[in-house]
Formats: C-alpha cells, structure tokens, sequence
C-alpha cells in the first residue's frame, strides 16, 4: 500500500490538512469537555486543590483566574481517537480512554518537573515552583487518580464491561511501565556509561508504551482481533520511540520560545540522552567533561560544542527517522482506513519533522 499523502497535489493536500485540522480540533474539544468533567472545571472559582490542577492543565493562572494557555500539543488523545477511527470504531466511544492517556501523560509531566528540577513547562512556570513540592506530589497523584476515573467512563458510553476492565489492566501495566522507565532514566544520570539498548529500553518505559496504548485502545475499542491490535499497538510504540529521541535533540538544540522548556536541563542534569551517548562513545573530550562533578552553564557549552563537533544531533535525527518508518509499516499492516488513515500519517510526519 503506498502512503497516499506523500503522492497527493499540493492543493488535495492542503484540503486534506484542513479536513485533518477539523477532525483532531473536534476531537480536541470532545476531550478537554471530558477532562473538564473529571476535574470538576466548571465557571465557578475553584479551590486550591482542584485549582493547582486546572492551573497545571492551562485552565488557569497562578492566581486560580480564568486562563486560556498552551495547554500542550495533546498528541496522545487525538493519536487514540483516530486510531480508533482508522480501526473502523466510533471515536467518540473512545474519548474516556483518550481523556484519561492525557490525564496520566499530566500527571507523569507534574512528577517528571520534580524529578528532573525542571522551572519551566509549556512556558510557564512548572506547579512545584509555585506551591512548593510537598503540594506538587500530592496534585501528581490526583490526577493519577483522577485518570483512572476518566477511564473508568468506558462503560457510560456503551463500552462493553469486559473491553473496560481489560483496558484498566493494560492502563495500569503501562503506569507501571512508564514509572520503571522514569527510574531508569533518573538512575542513568549518576552513571558514567548507558549502553544504547539500555536507553531504548528506559525511553520505551518513560515515553513510547504511553503512546502505545494510544492506538492499542483505540483498536480495541474498535473492536479489532488480537493481532490487528497488536500492529496498532506496534505503531504506537515506534512513534513514542521516535517522538522521545527527537524530544533529545530539541532537549540540546531546541528554541526554548517554542518547545516552552528549559534547553540546557537534561545536559545540566547529566541526562544520558541518545545525542549524549553518540558523543559519549566518540568523543573523550566529553568523557572527561562529563566526570566533572558539578555543572554549570560553561559545562552546557562546552558540551554543545563538543556534540555539534561530533555529529551527534544527525546521528539521533536518523534513529528518529528510522522509527518513524518503522511506526508507518506496522501501520500499514493494520490496514487502517479512511480519512483517520492519512491523518494518522500527516501526524507522523509533523511530530518527526516538529521543532516544538
Ligand atoms: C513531553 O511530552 C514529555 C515527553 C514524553 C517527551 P509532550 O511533548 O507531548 O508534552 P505536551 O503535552 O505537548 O506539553
Ligand atoms: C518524559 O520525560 C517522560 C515522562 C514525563 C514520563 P522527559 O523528562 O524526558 O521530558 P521533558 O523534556 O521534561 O518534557
Ligand atoms: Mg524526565
Ligand atoms: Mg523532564
């Protein structure tokens, strides 16, 4: 089958980002309405545990008033809704499961601000910045909690009880996942040297089994067989491993205007991410550096300069394109149909080729 997007005319193709814009901004809205519905976002003023929530989620600013900000690129909803879709199911049967991926996703990103003493997110300052960290855990396992409400709504929506409950076993095994990889990752900082498998397996925990059970759900909830949820499931997973090692490059060499966070943290930290571990295994200039206890912003450039001398950046760009390749064959082997189809591949595109 031939990725029919690659082979449309300029103008089909602008009508196709319309239609693909129109669709996830339909599917956005239905999304945040849920999300709204958990988090018992209503007009009325908020109180300060509901309130660091909402702020967290854009809705509102420090001082609890009505805010309409970056409230993230939500990838993960509208990637789960139209592989539901591409699946042949009705998507708005699948909005509990898309709304509660971005609630755990919101979650992961309170807890990740902590771990990684991250001031900025989404441009604004990170909420253990503003209530302190004690208050910052405690908002992370709301929503967590809260997350798993969202998804318990499967069946209000006419979900068959079986498909639910084995939904909420598959949401948990990826928390789990997901809190193994975030381990790692933090464990990798106090070591000399990651080999290359070990990285993967630590992003494949931290950030691809989210978008995993993306598409995982949607099929599922599709109602799809085993092994066509499988190819969804597979898409997903490299989608995540791409979107996470282009995460890498932007963590170096991102514009901190436009990815909205910090751009010298995860070398600050010590992260041992794929660019840092190409240059790591060419480079003993960044050995040495990078056993210097403390870090500083001199540390930061003179590591920078040392990748850019390196090659490290095309080296992370090729394993990104690699996955991404690899994330269109599996879809293609689920034989997706329809307009959430060439959305599916559009949007694959566009997180590959994103520089925010
Ligand atoms: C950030 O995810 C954390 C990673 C897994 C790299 P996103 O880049 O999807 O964050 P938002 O939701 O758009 O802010
Ligand atoms: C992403 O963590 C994964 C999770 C939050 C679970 P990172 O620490 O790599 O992502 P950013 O750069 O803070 O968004
Ligand atoms: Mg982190
Ligand atoms: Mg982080």
């Amino acid at each position: 089958m031939e990725i029919s997007v690659h082979l449309q005319s300029p103008i089909s193709i602008l009508h196709f980002m319309n239609e693909f814009k129109q669709l996830s901004e339909q599917m956005r809205q239905a999304v945040n309405a849920e999300m709204k519905n958990v988090l018992n976002a209503s007009e009325a003023q908020p109180d300060l545990f509901h309130g660091m929530l909402h702020y967290h989620m854009g809705w509102r600013d420090e001082q609890l008033q009505p805010a309409d900000v970056n409230a993230g690129k939500q990838i993960r909803p509208v990637i789960c809704l139209l592989g539901c879709q591409a699946a042949g199911g009705d998507w708005q049967q699948a909005i509990p499961a898309a709304a509660a991926i971005e609630m755990l996703h919101n979650f992961s990103l309170i807890h990740d601000d902590i771990e990684d003493a991250s001031p900025t997110r989404r441009g604004r300052k990170t909420l253990w910045t503003i209530w302190g960290m004690e208050q910052a855990i405690n908002a992370g396992d709301a929503m967590f909690a809260m997350a798993h409400l969202a998804l318990n709504r499967l069946v209000d929506r006419g979900v068959a009880a079986e498909t639910a409950v084995h939904a909420l076993r598959r949401f948990d095994e990826t928390c789990v996942a997901l809190t193994q990889g975030q381990h790692a990752d933090m464990h990798f900082e106090t070591r000399d040297s990651v080999s290359v498998d070990e990285y993967l397996a630590m992003i494949t925990g931290k950030t691809a089994v989210l978008l995993s059970l993306c598409t995982e759900l949607g099929a599922l909830i599709a109602g799809r067989d085993a092994q066509t949820i499988h190819n969804y499931a597979q898409f997903g997973l490299n989608l995540g491993l791409a979107f996470q090692v282009i995460d890498d490059i932007l963590g170096i060499w991102g514009d901190e205007e436009r990815i909205g966070k910090s751009a010298s943290t995860d070398i600050l930290t010590k992260k041992k991410t794929l660019p840092v571990l190409y240059g790591l295994s060419q480079n003993e200039a960044l050995r040495q550096l990078y056993q210097q206890e403390n870090t500083d912003e001199a540390f930061v450039q003179k590591a920078i300069q040392v990748l850019n001398s390196t090659g490290a950046r095309d080296f992370a760009t090729e394993r990104a394109t690699y996955y991404s390749q690899t994330a269109l064959q599996h879809l293609e082997e689920a034989q997706p149909a329809g307009p959430a189809f060439a959305a599916l591949n559009q949007l694959s595109a566009m997180l590959l080729n994103r520089d925010f």
